[in-house]
């Protein structure tokens, strides 16, 4: 984590900025994002898959974090966009990625949803059963358009990774069943309104494992492409999806260089471009939630740390078991003696814990800790339960920084409640 760094007067620091002065400036809970690590994430990835002799394109995840802030930065790095939603899409957009290098992934796309992906033209849409098949055909033959679609198989490959972020398996709910797609594919064809570009494979996030998996999915795909092409079916691309894991805690994470190395390897001899998917990888590392001490509390034989932030602003570790980081972020708290303490937040549910018996040191109400590795799938993933407004987004840049997401206020917080007539006016 090239961007964090520790200072003997200021503390923990991202790129040139102390965290001290952003809890000043705004508050906490706050995410904190490096631009710096964001770039260099994104240069690293691209370099990785020229290295390997690839054509590829880079669509990066937005449901990892949808921030315009972030958005734009990695905009500005040539990145796409893989998008889920009607709400993504329009982030996307709005933070200036053109509809060109925009993919719509999902396994639940509405009408309104497909008919806003085709008036905006985007480059792809990633269909997952001959239901959503037929409903775009008749959406797109509605238009006048023709759309441009990838088929997301489902290989059978276990990713090893929590079972609820694994994707690739036939029970799971994703894609088509690799027995079924070579039919489909070719039934794409004829459908009004379609165009079968290629396809799609997504085995799942957070992988760890090594490149077997990977591997074993990608060579699916390479055999798929080939009996499809020598049908005289279109095959333009190959979408690789995203899933690239990072080390939370102290698991061997795989390269970028081992993810495309496995896809030269597997796909490379078919000579056509692929696209990535990556979420995790690019806005994990580079994000942080910065939170307070409310208070210690010694417990029946354990050390309690109450922070202000709770499981409504990072749910992993309570969705996930995740592991996070913790690290104190004044100097003389960074070299104090350290004990175990169950690290909690104030939500009134014994869920809403981040770690048991992590070694921090003692540490007074209104000390500020840091959660590393939380850009990618922490505040897209919170929520307002408990009635705790969203908390603030920043973005550092070398010495500058802004908020780039206020916190949410009260009012906007209850915006849209609203009272019907008859309960109004109170009293009997
Ligand atoms: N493409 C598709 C079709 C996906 O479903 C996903 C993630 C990605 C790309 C990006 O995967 P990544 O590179 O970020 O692993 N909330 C969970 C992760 C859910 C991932 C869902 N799909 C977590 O916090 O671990």
């Amino acid at each position: 984590r090239p961007h964090l760094s520790l200072h003997a007067l200021d503390g923990l620091t991202v790129e040139e900025v102390p965290l001290a002065r952003i809890a000043a400036a705004a508050g906490t809970p706050t995410w904190v994002y490096s631009a710096g690590a964001l770039r260099r994430r994104a240069r690293a990835l691209q370099a990785a898959l020229a290295g390997a002799g690839l054509r590829a394109s880079v669509h990066y995840a937005v449901k990892a974090n949808g921030n315009l802030a972030v958005l734009r930065v990695l905009a500005a790095e040539g990145f796409g966009a893989d998008v889920v939603s009607e709400g993504e899409l329009r982030l996307a957009r709005a933070a200036g990625i053109p509809a060109s290098a925009i993919v719509f992934s999902g396994v639940g796309k509405t009408e309104r949803e497909l008919r806003l992906a085709l008036a905006e033209d985007i480059v792809q849409i990633n269909i997952e059963s001959a239901e959503e098949a037929a409903m775009l055909s008749a959406v797109a033959a509605s238009l006048g358009r023709v759309a441009r679609v990838g088929l997301r198989v489902n290989p059978d490959v276990d990713a090893q990774t929590h079972a609820k972020i694994t994707t690739g398996r036939s029970e799971n709910k994703f894609g088509v069943a690799f027995e079924d797609a070579p039919a489909l594919y070719a039934r794409l064809a004829e459908l009004p309104g379609l165009r079968p570009v290629g396809i799609a494979m997504h085995i799942g996030s957070q992988i760890t494992s090594g490149m077997a998996a990977y591997r074993a999915a990608y060579a699916r795909m390479a055999e798929m492409a080939q009996a499809l092409m020598a049908r005289g079916l279109p095959v333009e691309h190959l979408d690789c999806g995203g899933g690239l894991g990072i080390p939370y805690r102290d698991e061997p994470a795989p390269s970028p260089e081992a993810l495309a190395g496995a896809i030269a390897a597997t796909l490379g001899p078919l000579g056509l471009p692929v696209m990535l998917e990556p979420g995790r990888w690019i806005a994990g590392p580079p994000g942080l939630l910065l939170s307070s001490v409310v208070l210690q509390k010694q417990g029946a034989g354990r050390r309690f740390l109450v922070l202000d932030a709770g499981m409504n602003d990072l749910v992993r570790p309570t969705m996930y078991d995740a592991w996070h980081g913790i690290l104190p972020v004044a100097p003389a708290d960074c070299t104090a003696a350290l004990s175990p303490a169950d690290v909690v937040g104030p939500v009134c549910e014994t869920g809403d814990t981040f770690a048991r018996g992590r070694a921090l040191p003692s540490l007074q109400p209104g000390a500020l800790v840091a959660f590393l590795d939380a850009g990618a799938y922490g505040a897209v993933m919170s929520s307002t339960y408990n009635a705790r407004p969203l908390a603030a987004e920043v973005l550092v840049d070398g010495a500058r920084f802004a908020v780039v997401r206020e916190r949410q206020g009260f009012e906007a917080m209850l915006a849209g409640q609203q009272t019907p007539d008859w309960l109004a006016g109170g009293g009997a």
